[in-house]
């Protein structure tokens, strides 16, 4: 079966949006993958469907009431093995091993909030979880769960083509890539750099490799740690395995 992305959200209109072009929509129109909606506001209470009400302890905002959030659940059918991602600045960051592990299953259901959030009783009751795209505020969780969701279709059997495969070599894995070039070899003053023209595929792997680490060190000091810690880990490992293929070699 196909890959299903279930929306709770007060804007259904918002999706797909942009995931219906491009890679993601063609991938939409082959059956890859579907997106469903369902609306929020029709799960409201009373003549004006209200979906919210005042924070309990006061504050500004409003909160998203769980037996709202609650109804909507249940209306959107989805079995219970799907994950339940709530799109929050509180959340914990969205890595690219979420993103793997939500395309490697049946589907996701994304709840989107507005306003101050959701009631955490709901939250809890159904096991969410609670994700961020980044250390910043949008309005709503809508274009969230369209980062998420574009990051999760590239990923599935049949989307990509081979030229593009998701997945990176294991040794730049965790690091920032190295820059591009194309033609013309020169413009407006500025050459591509010299070793791109030279056909010494080897130099060319070295070089991208020692730009790569050194991107990666001056942008994003956090992934440099990482990948020289697991850098080190991998060669006390090598130098251990061969250690103790010595001993019982002997
Ligand atoms: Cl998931 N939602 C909102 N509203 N703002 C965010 C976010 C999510 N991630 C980063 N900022």
């Amino acid at each position: 079966m196909n890959w299903q992305a279930t929306v709770l959200t007060l804007f259904p209109e918002m999706f797909p949006g942009p995931l219906g072009l491009s890679l993601a929509g063609r991938a939409l129109e082959k059956g890859l993958w579907t997106c469903r909606t369902e609306d929020l506001r029709q799960h409201g209470l009373g003549r004006h469907r209200a979906v919210d009400d005042t924070p309990f302890g006061g504050g500004a905002g409003m909160v998203i009431r769980p037996d709202v959030v609650d109804a909507a659940f249940a209306a959107s059918q989805t079995p219970a093995d799907v994950p339940r991602v709530y799109l929050t600045p509180r959340g914990r960051p969205l890595t690219q091993q979420d993103v793997r592990r939500y395309a490697a299953g049946s589907g996701v259901l994304l709840l989107c909030g507005r306003f101050e959030g959701v009631d955490e009783r709901v939250l809890q009751a159904h096991d969410v979880e609670q994700v961020s795209i980044g250390d910043y505020i949008l309005s709503g969780g809508e274009t969230a769960a369209l980062v998420l969701l574009d990051a999760c279709v590239r990923l599935l059997p049949g989307v990509m083509g081979c030229e593009e495969s998701g997945v990176e070599e294991s040794f730049s894995e965790g690091l920032l890539e190295y820059p591009h070039y194309t033609r013309p070899a020169e413009w407006e003053g500025r050459a591509v750099p010299e070793i791109l023209l030279s056909g010494n595929h080897a130099a060319i792997a070295a070089w991208r490799q020692k730009q790569a680490e050194e991107i990666t060190r001056e942008r994003r000091p956090d992934l440099w740690s990482a990948w020289l810690a697991r850098k080190e880990r991998n060669m006390a490992e090598a130098v251990g395995g061969a250690a103790q293929t010595d001993h019982f070699g002997v």
